[in-house]
């Protein structure tokens, strides 16, 4: 089937208009946990039509500032990660579980990783990607259930979520690469087998 310019122009407007609504609810949502200690709200981010999507934590300072996630020191090195494969944040779409920024960037509490998700699914629901790329174990304990992410990180598998088949990578969150040079290491190597586990088990989802 061939697509028009026309039709995934107007599949792009349409699913700009439903995360917009979305942004909208989570702005008026006073209820969300971390609503009142925020600058602002931090909404996905990148290519509505994106094949790869990437989850991340929660927003650090620079997020909240701009609204915008992973554009402080984390967001350079997810950059440097993807231009390894030949990508860049125009060729994919980034969220995070977790919308407002916790405070002096504790990890999240269960409790709000719940109020969020509702939000994050319909994110998912709207963008439609194949591939879904978890950053740090908080991401990737919502697909997977409690796991470690040391040992589960670069391997990718087909997962079924919210009645929709994706192919699923956890991966080391950049934070801890900056903390730890052996685990960037691993999460260099991690990107860099992408398109492999893409090659290896992307042929279900077509
Ligand atoms: N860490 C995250 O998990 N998300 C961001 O947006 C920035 C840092």
């Amino acid at each position: 089937m061939v697509v028009s310019r026309q039709q995934t122009d107007k599949v792009k407007m349409g699913k700009k208009e439903d995360l917009d609504k979305i942004a909208r609810e989570m702005t008026e949502n006073k209820a969300l946990p971390l609503s009142k200690t925020t600058t602002n709200l931090v909404f996905g981010n990148g290519n509505l039509n994106a094949k790869i999507m990437f989850i991340g934590e929660a927003p650090g300072y620079w997020e909240d500032q701009k609204g915008i996630p992973f554009v402080g020191a984390a967001g350079k090195l997810l950059d440097q990660l993807l231009a390894l494969i030949g990508l860049s944040r125009k060729d994919v779409f980034v969220t995070n579980i977790v919308k407002h920024r916790p405070p002096g960037n504790r990890d999240p509490l269960p409790e709000e990783i719940a109020a969020y998700k509702p939000y994050l699914d319909q994110e998912i629901k709207i963008i439609k990607p194949k591939i879904i790329i978890a950053l740090g174990r908080h991401a990737m304990n919502l697909f997977l259930g409690e796991g470690k992410i040391s040992l589960e990180h670069g391997r990718g598998r087909i997962i079924e979520y919210q009645g929709e088949k994706y192919l699923f990578i956890p991966m080391f969150h950049p934070a801890a690469a900056l903390r730890n040079s052996k685990i960037k290491e691993q999460l260099k190597d991690d990107f860099k087998k992408i398109p492999l586990e893409i090659k290896r088990l992307a042929e279900p989802l077509n």
